[in-house]
């Protein structure tokens, strides 16, 4: 039976001024793909990162398997994975180097170089459908290929939540499709994935369930003469993807 990986109830964080998130109420099951959705500014990557433990938030509950991590790196541990919005990698380093990124005591650790270029080998060819040099600057790569470096050194954690937020931004159809093979292996293993995504024909594919992001920015109620902010999210919405799916 499925059970809840990530729990969050009542969650707020704000940056000055700004509610980037208003009381956020989200439960993500083992084995699940939970599409993330809204419109720009709506909370989503602020959620993502509240999740790894890069942001904490001024009030409410985070439980990852019934813990709290309040570091990135606890997250970590824990076996939260997250693809940030920003493309996150070192352009003076090698692909390798890259792929093992922050991974000190958590992976990689255990292997030898040959054992962690052909794990890292076989997942890139996998992922890009093509053969790459590990040894090759990751600057000097297109920004397509550098996004699935970092999908890659998220995968090479083997992640029990796994966040790709608008990972699929800069990949083709081809190349989206071969993410959705993996997401779906890694769901089967009994992992959560959280994918953010705007593209509704993305969710309709391949996410199980969603949460969705409302804002109401500027709205001035009547009466107060003041403006008014607020935020939804509705969380354990079935998705029609259900209904879509083969
Ligand atoms: N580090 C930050 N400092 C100040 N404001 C921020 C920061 N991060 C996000 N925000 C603000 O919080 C709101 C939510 O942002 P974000 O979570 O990035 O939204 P989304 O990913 O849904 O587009 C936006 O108004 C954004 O400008
Ligand atoms: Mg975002």
């Amino acid at each position: 039976m499925s059970y809840p990986t990530v729990e969050l109830s009542s969650v707020r964080k704000t940056f000055g001024p700004t509610v980037a998130l208003g009381g956020c109420n989200l439960t993500a099951y083992a084995g699940e793909v939970h599409a993330i959705i809204g419109g720009n500014g709506s909370g989503k990557s602020t959620l993502a990162k509240v999740i790894s433990g890069v942001l904490i938030p001024d009030s409410g509950q985070v439980s990852i398997l019934g813990k709290s991590a309040t570091s990135p790196h606890e997250a970590r541990q824990l076996g939260i994975s997250n693809v940030f919005q920003e493309v996150l990698v070192a352009d003076e380093c090698s692909v390798l180097d890259n792929l093992y990124l922050g991974a000190d005591g958590l992976l990689g650790s255990s292997m030898n170089r040959e054992e962690k270029e052909a794990k890292a080998s076989a997942l890139m060819r996998e992922l890009l459908g093509f053969d790459i040099n590990l040894s090759g600057l990751v600057g000097e790569l297109p920004l397509s290929v550098r996004q699935w470096v970092t999908i890659a050194r998220a995968l090479l954690t083997d992640p029990k939540v796994l966040i790709l937020d608008e990972s699929s931004a800069a990949l083709d159809f081809d190349s989206t499709e071969r993410l959705f093979r993996k997401m779906r292996q890694l769901k089967q293993r009994g992992a959560s994935i959280l994918i953010v995504t705007h593209r509704i024909a993305e969710l309709v594919r391949i996410a199980d369930r969603a949460t969705v992001f409302a804002r109401r920015r500027g709205c001035r109620q009547a009466g107060e003469g003041r403006d008014y902010r607020g935020q939804d999210s509705r969380t354990d919405c079935r998705c029609r993807a259900q209904r879509h799916k083969s």
